[in-house]
């Protein structure tokens, strides 16, 4: 395995300063088109049923709900008040339970679930219990599953959380941003600490296993003093788990981004300070720097996965996993099962419709080729442990490596001798100085962004 340090040379970075994917998928999400119909999904669905030994599964609920909104949101989500939208939709998502159980056989476990957002806890007990229990009916779900929810801390008081816990979930994640009032402010989004340590406190109590908390960086009014008293707090409430995500500004992808007022926002110098500053917070608190946006306790699955090479990227990020097939389900959801990716209707309206007229609503995917599985192979063990060994590489799939990927040779020995990456016969590791530009050199086996210019709309900025 590669040594696990970091070193933050600003001049590398802002060389290499551009956007990219976060391979949250490969090929990404730009590539899955309409060609792909829910008669593809049906076929890759009972190919793996008919694989020797068919893969676990993970299940992802998508609950878009939300009761008010965050300026800087780029998620799926319908802003309401209204609880009575959560009916129709929860009937459809009922209808997709059924729909999608029928398709794995019933001896498959479900290893992982996640219910994200959106806001899940916008759904009252009631709605949940009867969302798990059809689950249940449907799938083979078990006791030492990885079950894990999205909390809005604003939505949710101790009690919940007992009610959450009894309900099957054993991890959670908690959505807080920032403490700081001006920037909690400015962004729409006002959550006191009381509030948040207090879910923390009730989480632990009723014994979930994991409790992870988003943070964001690049947000208006921030600084890095500011925001390392964001961090102090952080690290005393001592979470397994924190994501500390690069605020990503696309006002016109996401409308409600246009009321966040960009003078106030951090310049790229002060970014970077404030995200190397809670590296080196997080990491003298004992914290684990996985990659990208995650920072893990040592003994979290987490960083024990990326220890043992089982460390895998799906749609929420860094996962444990990797080799269930993903089921997702509800507007918008993301699937990937076997060597393909769909995705259900991302507007609300038109996924009710599509469910009520009793099919599936997927409405585009990509099945992959072989050219993608092999690039996939080698971005996911790059991005995941920052090291491929050539040679296991080549045996799995029979090939050449050096010969398959002649033409990605001329960018990686740039990237080496920028002492980004040491490439040698036997492996291509990513050194110290690199690991903060993994997306960068993910991007050069990226067949599609290779083949393409209009990556600057679409994709966030690396760091
Ligand atoms: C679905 S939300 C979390 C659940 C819940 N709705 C909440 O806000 O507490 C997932 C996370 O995505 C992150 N996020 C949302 N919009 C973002 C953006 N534009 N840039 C970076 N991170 C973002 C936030 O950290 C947020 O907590
Ligand atoms: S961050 Fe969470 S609560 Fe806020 S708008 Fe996005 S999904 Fe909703």
């Amino acid at each position: 395995m590669t040594e696990l340090t970091l070193v933050f040379d600003r001049e590398l970075i802002r060389r290499y300063d551009r956007q990219g994917p976060r391979y949250t998928s490969y090929p990404t999400a730009v590539q899955f088109n309409d060609g792909y119909a829910v008669s593809h999904y049906y076929k890759h669905a009972h190919g793996t049923n008919e694989e020797q030994k068919p893969a676990p599964l993970s299940l992802y609920f998508h609950i878009p709900f939300c009761a008010t909104v965050c300026f800087y949101c780029a998620c799926n989500k319908v802003v309401t008040k209204n609880q009575a939208h959560t009916v129709r939709y929860l009937d459809c998502l009922s209808l997709e339970i059924e729909k999608q159980g029928g398709l794995f056989d019933k001896s498959r476990k479900v290893e992982q679930l996640h219910w994200g957002g959106g806001t899940p806890t916008f759904l009252n007990q009631q709605q949940m219990g009867r969302l798990m229990e059809e689950t249940r009916r449907h799938f083979h779900l078990i006791d030492d599953g990885e079950y894990s929810i999205e909390i809005d801390p604003r939505t949710v008081d101790p009690e919940r959380i007992v009610f959450l816990r009894d309900l099957g979930f054993n991890r959670l994640s908690l959505g807080v941003q920032d403490f700081d009032p001006t920037v909690q402010q400015a962004v729409n989004r006002i959550q006191s600490e009381e509030q948040t340590l207090g879910i923390i406190d009730a989480a632990r109590g009723a014994g979930f296993k994991s409790v992870s908390l988003d943070l964001i960086y690049g947000l208006p009014f921030q600084s890095v003093d500011s925001f390392d008293k964001t961090l102090n707090r952080v690290i005393d409430a001592s979470p397994d788990r924190i994501s500390v995500f690069n605020y990503a500004h696309l006002p016109h992808l996401f409308k409600t981004q246009r009321q966040i007022d960009e003078s106030a926002l951090p310049l790229p110098e002060e970014k970077l300070r404030i995200f190397r500053h809670a590296i080196e917070r997080l990491s003298d608190a004992g914290y684990v720097y996985i990659g990208m946006d995650h920072f893990a306790k040592p003994f979290d699955e987490l960083a024990v996965a990326q220890r043992e090479g089982k460390l895998s990227r799906n749609f929420q990020g860094y996962a444990t996993h990797g080799d269930c097939d993903i089921v997702g389900m509800g507007v918008s959801a993301i699937g990937r099962v076997g060597n393909s990716y769909s995705q259900n209707e991302r507007d609300l309206e038109q996924y009710q419709k599509r469910m009520e007229n009793g099919d599936l609503a997927v409405f585009r995917g990509v099945e992959l080729t072989w050219d993608d599985v092999l690039r996939r192979d080698v971005i996911n063990q790059l991005i995941c442990h920052f090291e491929l060994q050539i040679q296991s590489y080549e045996t799995r799939y029979g090939i050449d490596f050096w010969e398959y990927f002649a033409a990605e040779t001329v960018q990686l020995s740039k990237m080496q001798g920028d002492g980004l990456l040491a490439v040698e016969r036997g492996s291509l590791r990513v050194l110290p100085a690199g690991r903060l530009l993994i997306r960068n050199i993910c991007m050069v086996f990226d067949f599609y962004l290779n083949s393409q210019d209009d990556d600057k709309v679409r994709f966030s900025k690396v760091i």
